[in-house]
C-alpha cells in the first residue's frame, strides 16, 4: 500500500493555515449597492418581490445613501420609479425628474464620499416597457440613441459619477461618450452593461419598478443565454466606443463569461448579481433550507473568484455588516 507524499489536507489542517492559503476575499470595496427611488411617495414601500428591498422616497434615498456610505460600500445604482410613463419615456431625461434629483440631493450630503452610478435606460419610463422608442412594433436603434444620449447628460448635470447604459442598443456607449465629451462632462465615467442577456432572472426587478414589456419580449436587443463568443463581441466593440468598465449581467448562470472575458481583457469587470438571483436565495432561506449568510458568502465568492472585479449586489449592506462583525 503507498501511501501519498504530497497531502492536500496539509494545508487545511487548521483554520489559519486555511486563511493563510485563501487565494482571494471578497472586501467592501467590491460591491455596488443597487437602491430604487420612487416619484411622490412618503413612505418606504417594500418590494414583495424582494425581501428586504424597498422603493424608497426621495428623502428616504438620502438616508440610505449615507447608511451604504458609513458601511464601506464604495458605490450605489440608482433606479427611477417616475409618476408617468408614456410611449417615448420622456420623464427620463427630465432635468428634475426622480433620478436626476435624487443625485443632486446624495451628492450635495456625501459629496465624493460615494461614487453614484446611475442606469441609462427607458424600461421604467416608457408605457410598454420596452427599453427603446418603438416604431412600426419594432424597437428603432438609432431613435434611442437620442433618448439615451439626452438622459445621460441630464445624470451628469445632476452630479452622477458614472453613467450606466443598460438598453443594449448599438452604439450606445460611443453615443454617450460623444454627448458626455462635448458637454464638458470628460471625467463622467461610463459603466457599460456591455454582456446583458435576455434572462429570466430579472423578474422580481420588473414586478418592482412596473417594466414588464407590455408586448413582445426584449429577445431583439438583449443577448441569447445560448451564446458567449458574442458577448466577447460586445465587450470587444463597448471598449473600443469608450468604456470604462464593463459589466456581465446576470452573474451566477454567467461565471463562464466572467471567467473568459477577465481572461482576455484587462478592463476593469463588473457583475450584476440580479434580482432573481437574490429573490431565490432569500425564498429558500425563508423557508429554512439553506444559511443565508453562508450560502451568500459563497456565491459572492464564486463570482470573485471567477474575476469579477466589481458586484452589483442587493447583498451589499448585509455583507459589509458581516465583514466588519468578523
Ligand atoms: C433595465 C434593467 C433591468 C435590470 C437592470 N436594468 C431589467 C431588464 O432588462 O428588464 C435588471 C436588474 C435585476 O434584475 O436586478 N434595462
Amino acid at each position: 500500500m503507498a501511501y501519498p507524499q504530497i497531502r492536500m489536507r496539509r494545508l487545511r489542517k487548521t483554520s489559519k493555515i486555511r486563511s493563510m492559503v485563501k487565494e482571494i476575499a471578497i472586501t467592501t470595496d467590491d460591491l455596488v449597492y443597487p437602491v430604487f427611488v420612487k416619484e411622490e411617495i412618503n413612505t418606504p414601500e417594500p418590494i414583495l418581490s424582494m425581501p428586504g428591498q424597498f422603493r424608497l422616497s426621495i428623502n428616504d434615498i438620502v438616508k440610505e445613501a449615507k447608511t451604504v456610505s458609513a458601511l464601506g460600500i464604495p458605490a450605489i445604482i440608482i433606479f427611477g420609479i417616475p409618476l408617468k410613463k408614456d410611449e417615448r419615456g420622456t420623464s427620463a431625461n427630465d432635468f428634475s425628474g426622480i433620478v436626476q434629483q435624487a443625485v443632486r440631493l446624495i451628492k450635495k450630503e456625501l459629496g465624493d464620499d460615494l461614487i453614484i452610478i446611475t442606469d441609462v435606460c427607458l424600461c421604467q419610463y416608457t408605457s410598454h416597457g420596452h427599453c427603446g422608442i418603438v416604431k412600426n412594433n419594432e424597437i428603432d436603434n438609432d431613435l434611442t440613441l437620442n433618448c439615451l444620449q439626452e438622459i445621460a447628460v441630464s445624470h451628469a448635470e445632476a452630479g452622477a459619477d458614472i453613467i450606466a447604459p443598460s438598453a443594449m442598443m448599438d452604439g450606445q456607449v460611443q453615443a454617450i461618450r460623444n454627448i458626455l465629451d462635448r458637454e464638458n462632462y470628460k471625467m463622467v465615467g461610463i459603466m457599460a452593461y456591455s454582456a446583458k442577456f435576455a434572462s429570466n432572472f430579472y423578474g422580481p426587478f420588473r414586478d418592482a419598478v412596473d417594466s414588464t414589456p407590455s408586448f413582445g419580449n426584449r429577445n431583439t436587443y438583449q443577448m441569447a443565454y445560448t451564446n458567449s463568443s458574442e458577448a466577447l463581441r460586445e465587450v470587444d466593440l463597448d471598449i473600443r466606443e469608450g468604456a470604462d468598465i464593463i459589466m456581465v449581467k446576470p452573474a451566477l448562470a454567467y461565471l463562464d463569461l466572467i471567467y473568459r472575458i477577465k481572461s482576455e481583457y484587462s478592463i476593469p469587470l463588473a457583475t450584476y448579481n440580479v434580482s432573481g438571483e437574490y429573490s431565490m436565495i432569500k425564498a429558500a432561506a425563508a423557508n429554512g433550507w439553506i444559511n443565508e449568510k453562508e450560502i451568500v458568502l459563497e456565491v459572492v465568492s464564486a463570482i470573485k473568484r471567477a474575476g469579477a472585479d466589481l458586484i452589483l449586489t442587493y447583498f451589499a449592506k448585509d455583507i459589509a455588516r458581516w465583514l466588519l462583525k468578523k
